[in-house]
């Protein structure tokens, strides 16, 4: 890339440049106007789950300081912004009794996004299920993809009018293996089946959804997933090492995007997981393959995978190649591999028209003496990834938007308040916002629509 690096590449007109949220992880209020627990707010209440005892109880108050943040993302000249609802304040109870302050609340917000010139993206489910749910066997409970129909059915009877992007599902490979086989994202499962049958039912979920979504909707809607999607490389050349890329990107990659796009599991996937693999019914590959409109991609580094024999699940492990630079959550930056990964998925799964819906990085960013934030290392990576994008864009690939994760610095799950991902530096206990220098750096760009 380095011989572009004095010329300024352009993007597609139109395309949206943005910033991403979810509620547990900005909103707050966690249990005003009607809303109900979720499987977030007794996690972070449950001893050792998360660090140092953090909880989403007031996060960045976004709930009650959202005016203030729009003013913000006009500031950074935002076109677009991509946040979740939180189910449980639309169903405190999961299903049953609509909360129709709830409702009111994300078509206030709804509505100053768009009086202010901002596009919503709105993310059905960004991993906050109603607890009440989770008491019934939550996402391992066939029921649920009712329930999440009726949310979704009520969610866009309400804003169908207005809001034209809609996101299904984020990273429902997070949601069944963290949450469900390693167990150390909520609700904290640690099951293989439990694990595949939840990887399932959301994907059920999603194909039910489109179809209320689009029913909901216009001629101007659109409707996809997002999928936490990762380029694999094997740790040598050995036949071994290539075999466990194989099996890896079945696993992260294949597993979500082969039911989507080609309405099958991935045979290799099949036979590995052998008896856990739970009961897929004949008509369950159809609805998962309802047509979608876009794929939303979250990408924040590779993967290296060296065959492992002491792995029981997939016989293989991660390596952290060396002499290569780690943000703070300790993920290798590898931009290459946006662009290799795009191409990837324009070329096996037809040319779909893909938005990255997060890019970023967490780095201990601090406030010096005059009260700026310097954060060149996250200006960096968000100059290579974009390049790279770029890249990939004039190879063909239909890439229309990018969000950066995150809008602002905010809970990160596991790690409670410790990373910082924002273009807006959250100071916690005063919830004072300063935009960072990249924030005001992705200013020019989207003035530019380039870099
Ligand atoms: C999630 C975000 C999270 C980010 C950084 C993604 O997996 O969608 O909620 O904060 O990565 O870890």
């Amino acid at each position: 890339m380095n011989e572009k690096a004095n010329k300024t590449v352009r993007f597609p007109e139109n395309f949206f440049w943005g910033a991403a949220t979810a509620a547990y992880q900005i909103e707050g209020a966690y249990n005003e106007n009607g809303k109900g627990e979720s499987i977030w707010d007794r996690f972070c209440r449950t001893p050792g789950k998360v660090q140092d005892g953090d909880r989403g109880d007031i996060a960045c108050d976004s709930y009650h300081r959202y005016r203030n943040d729009i003013k913000l993302m006009k500031e950074i000249s935002l076109k677009a912004y991509r946040f979740s609802i939180a189910w449980s304040r639309i169903f405190p109870q999961g299903k049953g009794q609509v909360n129709q302050d709830g409702l009111d609340f994300y078509e206030r917000l709804v509505d100053e996004l768009l009086d202010s010139g901002i596009e919503p993206f709105v993310t059905l489910y960004h991993w906050d299920i109603p607890q009440a749910l989770q008491g019934k066997g939550g996402w391992a409970n066939r029921d649920t993809i009712g329930y999440f129909k009726d949310y979704a059915e009520e969610v866009s009877r309400k804003l169908g009018d207005r809001v034209h992007f809609w996101i299904t599902h984020n990273e429902p490979w997070v949601v069944s293996f963290l949450g469900h086989h390693s167990g150390i994202h909520a609700p904290g499962i640690k099951n293989l089946s439990t694990a595949l049958k939840v990887s399932h039912y959301l994907l059920l979920s999603h194909g039910e959804a489109v179809a209320i979504l689009r029913d909901n909707g216009d001629e101007k809607t659109r409707i996809g997933i997002t999928l936490n999607l990762s380029s694999v490389y094997p740790a040598s050349e050995s036949e071994e090492d290539k075999k466990a890329v194989k099996i890896f990107d079945g696993h992260l990659n294949r597993w979500f995007l082969d039911p989507i796009y080609k309405g099958s599991y991935p045979e290799d996937m099949l036979a590995l997981y052998d008896d856990k693999v739970p009961e897929i019914r004949a008509e369950d590959l159809e609805r998962i393959s309802t047509k979608i409109d876009f794929l939303g991609v979250n990408y924040y580094t590779r993967t290296v995978v060296k065959a492992d024999k002491k792995e029981a699940l997939l016989g293989l492990s991660s390596v952290k190649p060396s002499g290569a630079e780690y943000t703070e959550m300790n993920w290798e930056i590898y931009p290459l591999g946006i662009y290799e990964l795009l191409k990837r998925v324009h070329n096996d799964y037809d040319e779909p028209v893909i938005y990255i819906t997060e890019n970023g990085a967490a780095f201990p960013d601090k406030i010096d003496k005059n009260g700026r934030i310097n954060d060149e290392p996250r200006i960096k990576y968000l100059k290579d990834h974009f390049l790279q994008a770029h890249r990939a864009i004039e190879d063909g690939v239909k890439l229309s938007g990018y969000f950066v994760w995150s809008l602002l610095d905010n809970f990160e799950w596991a790690h409670g308040y410790s990373k910082r991902f924002g273009l807006i530096y959250t100071d916690y206990p005063t919830q004072t916002r300063i935009i960072k220098d990249s924030g005001w750096w992705y200013k020019k760009v989207i003035e530019k629509n380039g870099v």
